[in-house]
């Protein structure tokens, strides 16, 4: 029998963790849901706990005194502080990966060689301990070349260098982050870009809906890489035959190679994908659901997600199928003017949510806060504005019309997001 009447603990606090709380908010088999440190928007359907994401033995407490029945983690910082290593040994079930799992995010050098002991195919990689070498290395190899830190760097440790200079000094950004257990260089591949996340209990899988998110601050892919600009699912062109190719080269030799490897995953495994002529290759891992990837892929399920987490914590992802809408759904980001630089801060917002609610529209909060009562911006990336459509081209005409609907100074967004195909 299922049991009823969960209470559970989203930990975070931007519009991933917004549209996972609304979502869970919509299974009958949840009387509570606390988010920590959650926002203003999250605020309105569930309670929100002040404990910071890397706090990670308050947040394990919270929930062992609080009788939390499972806790779904966002983002990837407390997975590598090991909240999932934590919850577990209090007994506490945890829908995310341990420390050592999540190295799979964590470290881009383990997750290249993981790759290569298990026949994954990504692009070619060399890995360099210290600066000297990798710029050695540069100055006798012709352009494009990728050279990636190895941490967490926020989206920060990727450069794409075009020549031997670009790359010496892509070498030096990327070794004053910190070399962590190394640099990489890597082959620059060419293609579409889609985001394909499973949900796994470590041996079986539910895949979600592709998705494709827009990384780059300006319309038609220019400008600097941004946390996203918004996204839409599925993927453009995407197929189930594509799907089952991913499946069986990526997904299931990832999973299967933790396994034997002794890394016990149960969460999200998130792959980032180049469609290269050659097939499907991987840019990167992620331990945790996608932001905005999220937001334009939660609002297409028509299955409980309370049903999966549990069975991904259980072990028995095998026993239930996940169930989808047809048509398609944009997220569309608000930014705060100077993003993705500094941006300027604290300007009041309004939100017709009237209007909204009319019209369907979703929007999910991200960097907002509540000041004196007001709700304000407090970050880069503002508001997620989330429409659904019977066509691609319905769901992204319909975020953009809820765009309307929210205003502040400065306000920004791309006009392209779910409009181009690259
Ligand atoms: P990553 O954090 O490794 O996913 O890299 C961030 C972004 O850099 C990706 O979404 C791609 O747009 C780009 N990128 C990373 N690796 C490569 C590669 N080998 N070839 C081309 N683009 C890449
Ligand atoms: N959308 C990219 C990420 O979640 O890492």
């Amino acid at each position: 029998m299922k049991q009823e009447n969960l209470c559970i603990l989203v930990v975070g606090g931007g519009g991933r963790e917004h549209a996972l709380v609304w979502k869970l908010k919509a299974s009958p088999r949840v009387s509570k849901i606390y988010a920590a440190p959650g926002n203003p928007g999250i605020n309105k359907i569930a309670e929100c706990v002040p404990i910071p994401v890397n706090e990670v033995k308050r947040l394990a407490q919270f929930a062992f005194e609080n009788y939390v029945d499972l806790v779904v983690v966002g983002p990837e910082a407390p997975l590598s502080l090991g909240l999932s290593d934590i919850l577990m040994r209090f007994g506490i079930p945890v829908f995310g990966p341990g420390k050592t799992a999540a190295s799979i995010e964590t470290s881009k050098v383990w997750a290249k060689q993981f790759m290569t002991r298990h026949q994954i195919p990504t692009a070619d990689y060399t890995i360099f301990r210290c600066a000297d070498s990798a710029k050695r290395y540069v100055q006798s190899h012709k352009g494009p070349m990728v050279i990636k830190a190895d941490g967490l760097a926020a989206g920060k440790g990727v450069f794409i260098a075009n020549t031997r200079d670009e790359a010496e000094h892509a070498v030096d950004a990327v070794s004053s982050l910190g070399c962590g257990a190394g640099i990489i260089v890597e082959d620059c591949l060419f293609g579409d870009e889609v985001s394909f996340l499973v949900i796994t209990d470590g041996r079986h899988v539910l895949p979600l809906i592709s998705s494709k998110d827009h990384k780059r601050a300006k319309d038609g892919d220019k400008g600097e890489n941004t946390g996203g600009m918004g996204a839409i699912a599925p993927a453009p062109g995407f197929n189930k035959s594509l799907e089952d190719r991913i499946l069986e080269d990526i997904i299931m030799p990832a999973i299967t190679g933790l396994s034997a490897e002794g890394r016990r995953y149960v969460g999200v495994l998130y792959a980032g994908l180049m469609l290269t002529s050659e097939g499907p290759m991987v840019l990167e891992f992620n331990a945790r659901f996608g932001d905005p990837e999220t937001q334009a892929v939660l609002p297409m399920m028509k299955s409980d997600l309370v049903d999966a987490l549990e069975a991904a914590v259980k072990g028995t992802c095998d026993s239930i199928t996940l169930d989808w809408r047809d048509g398609a759904c944009a997220c569309v980001v608000a930014a705060s003017p100077g993003y993705p630089g500094k941006p300027s801060i604290g300007k009041e917002i309004s939100i017709d949510e009237e209007q909204a609610e009319k019209d369907g529209i979703l929007v999910f909060h991200a960097g907002t806060r509540l000041e004196r009562g007001n709700l304000v911006t407090a970050g880069g990336r503002v508001l997620n504005v989330v429409g659904v459509g019977e066509s691609r081209e319905n769901a992204v005409n319909h975020a953009y019309k809820g765009l309307s609907h929210i205003n502040f100074e400065g306000m920004w967004a791309r006009r392209d997001i779910g409009r181009i195909s690259t």
